[in-house]
């Protein structure tokens, strides 16, 4: 820790650190456009609003969830995200549909990936949706739910040793060996294409929000890789510039790559034991694309024990809302904010503030959910 970037301890565990890099007077330029922008959005938009079963997700009022002064806290339920329960199925299956509608014989196409549980079931059922077979990496702790969800969907499983970061690479040097297509949702040096598209479909989200919601003054989204946050913030950027919401990424104490980045000012793979209960934030490696937006444009990082995140799923079933481990992170994050004097202060969290969050998954695993709750997600989502 440097004088410049001092990290802030909040009462509830979480940890707080204003980003040392964040330029609010840069502008979101061709740099950044070539990554993501308003314009592919548009093309993503139309492709994935023609799916059938397509709707916005709902956007929820929390606000009951702090005792803080709050203007209004919102929580967008990516858990009723098509059938897939996370906003997963933005990115990995629109990036599957634009590769797959640019070949004559889709049929012939395998398309491969590691997961940690969501991302690989949007590729699996963006296969299926494209005729096309998918093989997908899980490494070993992800849950036999998981698991069991993307080979319902008619997919080719494949256990690696290792961690997420273990699974990407070994999924890559197989899908080279073999001629697959490889769906990543994290970048390396010569391969960007596929997880920009990816990263487009999540935007989506964004876009969703920003016409039905009051104008938020804050903005929080979790952090695996960084490509959800990025696409994200790269939305209110473009769309917004210097006068976007403040953006805060918040991911799990122990698989922080993100904040870890950000304290150190380039990008920092984790070493070590990285295990979290939010399985789809346990990744030790930063998207260098995703890092390229995050970089310049957040505000904020986070981290939050896992024991915020169980906490924060309990008090939103509370409420009848259905948030799995991952999901809750970030409004997690935001909720043990409002209750530090210090943190409201340093993100500018006043009685006025909107603030809105991102569920981005419901629950994907159905046994860890209801082993934290204490009900199934279906008593829960049946009491609202
Ligand atoms: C539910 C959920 N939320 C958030 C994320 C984070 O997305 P990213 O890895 O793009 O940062 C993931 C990633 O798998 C996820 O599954």
């Amino acid at each position: 820790m440097t004088d410049r970037t001092p990290i802030l301890h909040t009462a509830r565990g979480a940890a707080l650190l204003l980003n040392p890099s964040c330029d609010r007077a840069m502008i979101y330029g061709p740099a950044q456009q070539a990554i993501l922008s308003l314009n592919a959005l548009e093309t993503a938009r139309r492709t994935i609003a023609a799916w059938e079963g397509y709707k916005p997700t709902p956007l929820r009022n929390v606000t009951s969830m702090t005792t803080a002064a709050v203007g209004e806290l919102l929580y967008k339920d990516e858990g009723l995200r098509f059938a897939l329960k996370s906003f997963k199925a933005l990115g990995g299956a629109y990036a599957v549909q634009t590769v797959a509608a640019a070949h004559p014989d889709p049929a012939q196409l395998t398309f491969a990936c590691a997961t940690d549980g969501n991302h690989g079931r949007a590729v699996a059922w963006g296969a299926a949706r494209a005729g096309a077979k998918a093989v997908i990496y899980l490494h070993e702790t992800v849950s036999a739910a998981r698991e069991n969800a993307i080979a319902a969907l008619g997919a080719d499983i494949r256990r690696t040793p290792g961690s997420y970061d273990d699974a990407v690479r070994q999924a890559a040097a197989d899908a080279e060996a073999n001629g697959w297509t490889i769906i990543s949702d994290t970048s390396w040096p010569g391969y960007a294409d596929i997880p920009k598209l990816v990263m487009q479909g999540y935007a989506l989200a964004m876009r969703e929000t920003w016409y039905a919601a009051a104008r938020p003054t804050h903005v929080v989204a979790q952090g695996g890789v960084g490509g959800f946050a990025a696409a994200i913030l790269s939305w209110l950027w473009e769309y917004l510039g210097a006068n976007r919401p403040v953006f805060i990424v918040v991911e799990p104490e122990n698989a922080a790559c993100l904040f870890a980045s950000a304290r150190n000012g380039a990008l920092t793979p984790l070493t070590g034991d990285i295990s979290t209960i939010m399985a789809g934030l346990e990744c030790g490696e930063p998207s260098p694309l995703a890092w390229e937006i995050l970089q310049p444009g957040a505000d904020a990082f986070m981290t939050i024990p896992d024991l915020l995140a169980a906490d924060t799923m309990r008090s939103l079933a509370g409420l009848g809302i259905v948030g799995g481990e991952s999901g809750v992170a970030g409004l997690a994050g935001v909720l043990a904010a409002l209750d530090d004097p210090a943190a409201r202060e340093a993100l500018g969290l006043t009685s006025a503030s909107r603030i809105l969050t991102f569920g981005t998954e419901g629950a994907t695993d159905p046994e860890v959910y209801r082993a934290i709750v204490g009900r199934s997600a279906d008593e829960v989502a049946a009491s609202r």
